[in-house]
């Protein structure tokens, strides 16, 4: 009795994102962590130096023994022993040091991983202290956590953009019935702004610079009032730092094509969709979720391509983990939920 209220009181559900990395406590019913999965290592020694928050302000500026390395790429773990540490840091930032009571926890992974995959998350789950290790696909998480009665007999609809992969999911009575991931999200936007930057502007830029200048003035579809700002980088020609000013359309120019890949693989799920389900979603539209989802009229440009109605989830960077937070309460009713016992 003692060891069950301590074991279902310490339950957490963990985001491992590409870009970020959110807890959620069952027993605070609350989002407890959130930073970047960002991790800094000394280059010989392979020593961890800082992790999320504090590595992140290290990006780009380390000196030549420091290296900050992001563990996940394309939302799959990329290097597997600094993802283990990361989620062991993360896990003692909020348990503290010495948690008698290991957590029950649930991973998200994108919809497509492999068998080996899950067991790296599993395993480094598991070593990072979890007692039982759950994962749960990021589609069926962001739609609980987007609000979608995914139990329901109809078929709901939802789109994922994260860092580094777009999951698009349709589900109905607990399960995913069409899905697709593809590897084209939000760092795909910075790299695409990078690129254009120094093809027309001959301006070096950062991935924080790309980044910022996607959130400021990035969209999908033209603006009522385009934009301008400006942006420092390095002059490729005299090699010195400059500003330059890059308006909306510029950068809108700059992502399409990662616009239109998310887009194509949207319309292509809907294209597999069973009749039934596809005249639900008609009805009850399509959701999305996931930071990539905040670029500026991208909604419209999913509804203006489907001819579907298409609604941002309330707190997009959130979904995600809140979905998974509660699936710590539905795990006998989910079917197919891989899991690990330490
Ligand atoms: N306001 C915004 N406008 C545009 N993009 C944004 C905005 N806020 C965050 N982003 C982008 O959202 C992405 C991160 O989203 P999210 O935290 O959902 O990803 P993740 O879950 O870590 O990644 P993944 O699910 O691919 O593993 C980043 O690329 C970030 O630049
Ligand atoms: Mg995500």
């Amino acid at each position: 009795m003692c060891f069950s209220f301590f074991k279902t009181n310490k339950s957490i559900a963990i985001d491992l994102g590409t870009a970020n990395t959110l807890i959620y406590s069952k027993k605070h019913k609350k989002i407890i962590l959130n930073e970047p999965s960002v991790v800094a290592i000394e280059k010989d020694t392979k020593r961890v130096l800082a992790v999320g928050n504090e590595a992140r302000e290290m990006l780009g500026k380390t000196p030549d023994d420091i290296k900050a390395v992001k563990p996940l790429s394309e939302g799959v773990i990329a290097d597997y022993d600094i993802t283990e540490a990361m989620i062991k840091h993360f896990i003692t930032k909020v348990f503290g040091k010495y948690h008698f009571f290991l957590p029950e926890i649930i991973i998200c992974v994108p919809i497509d991983v492999t068998d080996v995959e899950k067991r790296a998350v599993l395993e480094a789950a598991i070593n990072a202290g979890a007692k039982t290790a759950y994962l749960i696909e990021e589609g069926r998480a962001a739609a609980l956590g987007a609000g979608l009665d995914i139990s329901a007999p109809e078929g709901n609809m939802i789109i994922d953009i994260g860092g580094g992969s777009t999951d698009v999911a349709i589900l109905s009575l607990g399960s995913t019935v069409v899905s697709k991931t593809i590897r084209t999200a939000g760092s795909n936007f910075d790299n695409d702004i990078m690129k254009y930057v120094r093809r027309t502007h001959s301006l070096l830029i950062g991935e924080r610079m790309a980044e910022d200048i996607k959130i400021k003035i990035g969209s999908a579809i033209p603006l009522d009032e385009e934009e301008t700002l400006i942006i420092k980088g390095r002059d490729l020609i005299m090699g010195l730092p400059k500003p330059v000013t890059i308006s909306s359309e510029e950068v809108r120019e700059a992502m399409m094509e990662s616009l239109m890949q998310i887009v194509e693989c949207v319309k292509w799920v809907l294209e597999q969709a069973p009749p039934e389900l596809a005249s639900d979603i008609v009805d009850n539209g399509i959701v999305m979720t996931g930071g990539g989802s905040l670029i500026r009229n991208f909604p419209k440009m999913i509804s203006t391509y489907t001819s579907l109605p298409v609604r941002l989830a309330d707190a997009p960077l959130e979904s995600v983990v809140r979905g998974a937070g509660m699936a710590l309460d539905l795990l006998d009713k989910l079917k197919k939920i891989d899991k690990a016992v330490r």
